[in-house]
């Protein structure tokens, strides 16, 4: 096997080295059953027992209480764009939405489609470089719920907190596929969350969804039965066949965050790693950062070389040093480095001196 480099893809992305190592052997035999976790039944005794302790680690990861339920669902976090609203957004009510970004905007399109749709805050006007604050904020009258989207994983900010004082009898839905599970989070303060796991979690192709049991009970439309949060929730995840891969990883993973010691280790980790490359990038004047100092992610940190050309160079001698993944997203060029729970600390440190030493042997293009 050849060495790993440090991978800072925004998604899929790293995952935990000895959650890497048990998926390779159980993918050929899980739990002395003579049989690979791919290839167990999703009704059977090896995946109930992997359904339960993946719920159950879940809710001990994020101190889930009992009158939330715990699912998992298929179609990535871009279907939730149309799920939330479909169950959730009456055809005479309103949702308010956060725009802050390319995923906000995903789901913003979709929920015209069954109600009315009110921007509460937007940072369109600036390329999305911070998340919309006090003055900026503006609900509406009577919205049935806030939508955000905890962390903007192209532009790179995320919110600092929840928003705050949201409407009375409305509820937070948060899209928080690229910062779940990287500090502590306050589930109760929530109607629904929904996380696709390629970021935090484990692979793509399974979305965690967290959401209140009396606001997914009754849709607020008829819909197709996949189309029903309940169905899901009812039946463990397991309304049809589940990305059983996803869920058994995603079970690896929440043992791994508990061994961590939990979400404030966690936090702990992830605010040293993020300042390695923050604390560089308040120390000099070569590289331009995207995000404003307020609303800066702890998870996608964006920046820019003085010129394009510099940054397409840049992209290209930090893969060819181990670098990889670190190509701004095409709405905001520049450079991205995605440094989620299981990203290294020694990676981190690995980039500020490449990025020390690309600056040095670049630096009078700065001022060019
Ligand atoms: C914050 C956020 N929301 C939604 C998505 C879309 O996820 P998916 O491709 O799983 O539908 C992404 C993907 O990167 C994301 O970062």
């Amino acid at each position: 096997m050849g060495e790993r480099i440090f991978n800072f893809s925004a998604g899929p992305a790293t995952l935990p080295e000895s959650v890497l190592k048990q998926a390779q052997r159980d993918v050929f035999d899980i739990f002395d059953s003579g049989i690979g976790i791919l290839e167990h039944s999703h009704r059977g005794k090896v995946f109930d027992r992997i359904t339960h302790e993946t719920e159950a680690d879940c809710r001990a990861v994020g101190n889930i209480p009992d009158d939330y339920a715990v699912t998992w669902m298929q179609g990535g976090a871009t279907s939730q764009c149309y799920f939330v609203p479909a169950n959730l957004l009456p055809p005479d009510r309103t949702a308010d939405y956060f725009q802050t970004g390319k995923w906000a905007n995903d789901s913003i399109k979709e929920a015209p489609l069954y109600g009315t749709c009110h921007i509460c805050g937007s940072s369109k006007a600036t390329n999305y470089d911070h998340i919309p604050m006090g003055g900026e904020v503006s609900y509406s009258d009577n919205p049935v719920y806030v939508h955000f989207t905890s962390n903007n994983t192209i532009m790179g900010t995320e919110f600092p907190t929840e928003p705050e004082n949201i409407p009375a009898g409305a509820f937070l839905v948060a899209d928080t596929s690229s910062n779940m599970f990287s500090k502590p989070i306050d589930v109760t303060r929530y109607g629904l969350i929904y996380a696709g796991a390629q970021k935090n979690l484990g692979p793509s192709g399974i979305t965690l969804v967290i959401a209140k049991k009396s606001i997914i009970e009754n849709p607020v439309r008829e819909l197709p039965q996949m189309m029903q949060y309940r169905n899901h929730a009812n039946k463990e995840g397991r309304f049809n066949t589940p990305n059983t891969f996803g869920v058994y990883l995603m079970g690896l993973v929440f043992k791994w965050i508990l061994e961590q010691g939990g979400l404030e280790a966690i936090q702990k980790i992830n605010e040293e790693k993020a300042a390695v490359i923050y604390d560089f990038l308040d120390s000099q004047d070569f590289y331009t950062p995207h995000a404003k100092t307020d609303s800066r992610s702890l998870m996608n940190i964006t920046f820019k070389c003085p010129t394009p050309e510099l940054d397409k160079l840049f992209i290209e001698q930090a893969a060819a040093k181990g670098l990889d993944g670190l190509k701004g997203h095409r709405s905001i060029g520049g450079m991205r480095a995605s440094i989620y729970n299981a990203f290294p600390k020694a990676g981190c440190e690995a980039l500020v001196d490449f990025m020390k030493s690309f600056a040095h042997e670049h630096a009078g293009a700065a001022t060019a």
